[in-house]
């Protein structure tokens, strides 16, 4: 898509989008007017006149647009009205549209070009998101915005194809060099490794994990590290690329187990958002990517296994395999590199969607600055947080016998929380750590496809964070 900045109307345009604020006494363009009773700018509607020459799209913001509204919004444009959308089209922002507002419409309008369609066999490049020409036309700079706009959407297609891709496609051998392409291509140094360098580093709760997979197990570690860089960050996301549960195998649910590796796609498109952004942070990002499968050579419900962090742990069930994973991220993280702040991502527990369901993400840690930060981006974005305790009562509930720590209480309560403690007992109470169980936002239904797909919840979020430390 190509983008051109006008500060008038060049009446050669025949697509004009026209975003109209509900509170507009009357709603008219040129010598043509809208009766208020057809069209009064509500949220969600909108009002298409197809005249000789020109199609002119009134869209309603509603009252008090916000930045999810609008994103949402605009990506309806591009998704749903395709074949207006053929070569050309110019959008006419209001006055009181503020820069955000321009951000979030970009970013919706090329969303918009997404489509989980990737097998189709007729699936047709899509043209409008190549060929297509999109006129900006404001008396102010707009430039700055839109290109940000562009590359968050950039970055965010990236995360959505990776979880939506199925799991035949995208192992933990994709997501290696997905990483590898990306830090050429972006700017930050990539290292991975395999189950061997694994083994010889003392990955052992990693290695335990996709021991029963045939696709071998890669621990993937990004640093991007400019010059005068402020705040060092380290990120974690949780890299399982399909989840059976192991040999307590899922009962329910594992249909959609591929969007087990969503953590691991918010952390590398928030690293690619990041580069490409050149923000002057250093950040420091782990994806552990492997499958947990069922076969003769799986981890066993009563193993005691190791762990990078040196603690033994006994484990109850293996399908709470994510919080091994993310144990050992988080410790070689720490002990590597002792990032300053560090932010994990993970689709870890079903009781965090039963808790807060598809609304918003479950947020821990014991850092208030640090979770208002959080929460402060998330509602910027419209990518929300809700902080849940990570009391010490709570750290009975893994506590084991036979080892140092167990992988899940056996009770059918406070799952997020419990999972979140164990997290915590291998950060080595870190003061500036946060989780985020993204179970519930990661993947999920909505207007833009018939079956349940991505959200690339976290991309933004991250960044957003990150670049107003
Ligand atoms: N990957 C799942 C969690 C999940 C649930 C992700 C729903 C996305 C949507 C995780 O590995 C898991 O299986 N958790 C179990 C843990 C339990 C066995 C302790 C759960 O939450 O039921
Ligand atoms: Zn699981
Ligand atoms: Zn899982």
């Amino acid at each position: 898509m190509n983008i051109v900045y006008k500060d008038a109307l060049d009446l050669k345009e025949s697509v004009l989008i026209i975003p109209v604020f509900e509170f507009e006494d009357e709603i008219s363009f040129n010598d043509f007017t809208v009766s208020k009773t057809v069209f009064s700018g509500k949220k969600d509607s909108v009002y298409i006149k197809v005249e000789k020459n020109s199609i002119l799209f009134f869209i309603g913001l509603g009252k008090n647009p916000n930045y999810r509204t609008t994103k949402t919004i605009f990506r309806r444009i591009s998704a749903k009205h395709t074949s207006y959308l053929k070569e050309k089209a110019a959008i006419i922002f209001p006055e009181k549209f503020d820069d955000n507002l321009v951000e979030a419409s970009i970013l919706g309008f090329v969303l918009g070009t997404y489509s989980i369609g990737h097998y189709k066999t007729d699936k047709k490049e899509n043209a409008f998101a190549t060929d297509f020409t999109l006129e900006l036309i404001s008396k102010s700079n707009l430039k700055d915005r839109t290109e940000k706009g562009v590359k968050i959407a950039n970055a965010q297609l990236q995360t959505l194809a990776l979880v939506d891709l199925p799991p035949n496609t995208v192992t933990p051998e994709y997501l290696a060099n997905w990483a590898i392409n990306a830090g050429k291509k972006y700017g930050f140094d990539v290292k991975v490794y395999g189950t061997e360098e694994s083994l010889k580093f003392g990955l052992h709760a990693f290695t335990a994990v996709g021991q029963g997979s045939d696709r071998e197990s890669q621990f993937i570690i990004m640093d991007y590290y400019p010059h005068h860089s402020k705040k060092h960050i380290g990120l974690v996301g949780k890299g399982i690329t399909f989840d059976t549960g192991g040999l307590n195998i899922k009962t329910a649910g594992m249909v959609h187990m591929k969007c087990d590796m969503a953590g691991g796609a918010a952390v590398l498109g928030a690293m690619q958002l990041i580069a490409d952004l050149q923000l002057p942070f250093r950040v420091t990002a782990i994806v552990p990517a492997c499958e947990n499968a069922v076969d003769a050579k799986s981890y066993f419900p009563s193993d005691v296994i190791q762990s990078y962090h040196g603690s033994s742990i006994e484990i109850i069930d293996t399908d709470a395999e994510g919080r091994l994973i993310l144990a050992d991220g988080l410790s070689y993280l720490i002990k590597n590199y002792s990032p300053e702040t560090i932010v994990d991502v993970a689709t870890l527990t079903g009781s965090a969607v039963a808790t807060l369901g598809y609304e918003c993400a479950a947020l821990f840690t014991n850092n208030s600055g640090l979770s208002q930060k959080l929460q402060h981006s998330g509602d910027q974005i419209g990518e929300r947080l809700w902080q849940l305790p990570l009391w010490d009562e709570y750290k009975s509930d893994i506590d084991s016998e036979i080892a140092d720590v167990k992988n899940y209480s056996g009770k059918p309560v406070a799952g997020a929380i419990s999972a979140a403690k164990f997290l915590e007992y291998f950060t080595d109470s870190h003061p500036s750590w946060a989780h985020i169980d993204i179970a519930g936002v990661a993947f999920g239904d909505d207007e833009f496809a018939k079956s349940k797909h991505a959200t690339a919840f976290g991309v933004h979020l991250i960044t957003n964070f990150i670049e107003n430390l």
